[in-house]
């Protein structure tokens, strides 16, 4: 049976750097999700997640965050560039968790002070995403030029973006629900 409970999809705010930009990209989406009909959302600031630095893994989880990421049937992540890869924090914040994310669905939005969007560091979290057994959408979120994207009071300058951060929502609520009705309904 499909269920009409609301899906739950945490945005995850991927750097705790001072003067990130990828914080108004994550407001933004967070913005648009709550717009949507049937959505509930939470934006999850690694800049406040205390997990220790002396063991990874499992052996270090926080259990709100765990709940948080069970309670999930998809999430979206907000990741900037760093030398084309993502902040090592954030790796270790997601590390603390598996059963949790798998066969749920995990939408990458790339944030770069470059003109690619962050397609470099969407394309080296794939495999990440594939092993922590999140399923990747076809559609991605790239914020170009990410310094020049808002104006002082956080407000998107390029209306072009709410079309594409459409796209990339309709996909994501699709696999969300696909995916929580096999979870549910399909045994494995
Ligand atoms: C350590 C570091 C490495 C970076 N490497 C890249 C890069 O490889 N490509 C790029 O377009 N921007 C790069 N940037 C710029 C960021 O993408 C830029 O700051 C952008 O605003 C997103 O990151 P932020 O949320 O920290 O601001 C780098 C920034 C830092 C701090």
């Amino acid at each position: 049976m499909m269920t009409t409970r609301p899906l739950f999809i945490p945005i995850i705010l991927g750097t705790p750097r001072q003067g990130r930009m990828s914080e108004d990209v994550a407001t933004f989406m967070q913005d648009e999700v709550t717009k949507r009909e049937g959505i509930e959302t939470t934006l999850i600031d690694i800049r406040t997640l205390s997990f220790p630095l002396t063991d990874a893994g499992e052996a270090i989880k926080d259990s709100e965050f765990s709940a948080t990421m069970m309670r999930a049937d998809a999430l979206i992540l907000v990741v900037p560039e760093y030398n084309h890869g993502y902040p090592g924090l954030l790796k270790h914040v997601l590390d603390t968790n598996l059963k949790e994310y798998i066969h749920k669905a995990v939408g990458l939005c790339g944030v770069s002070a470059g003109g690619f969007g962050g397609t470099r560091v969407i394309q080296n979290l794939l495999p990440v995403m594939r092993e922590l057994g999140l399923v990747t959408i076809f559609w991605d979120g790239n914020f170009s030029n990410a310094r020049n994207l808002f104006d002082t009071a956080g407000q998107l300058l390029d209306p072009a973006y709410l079309k594409r951060t459409d796209k990339f929502l309709k996909e994501l609520v699709w696999m969300a629900k696909v995916l929580r009705y096999g979870r549910e309904n399909i045994p494995r």
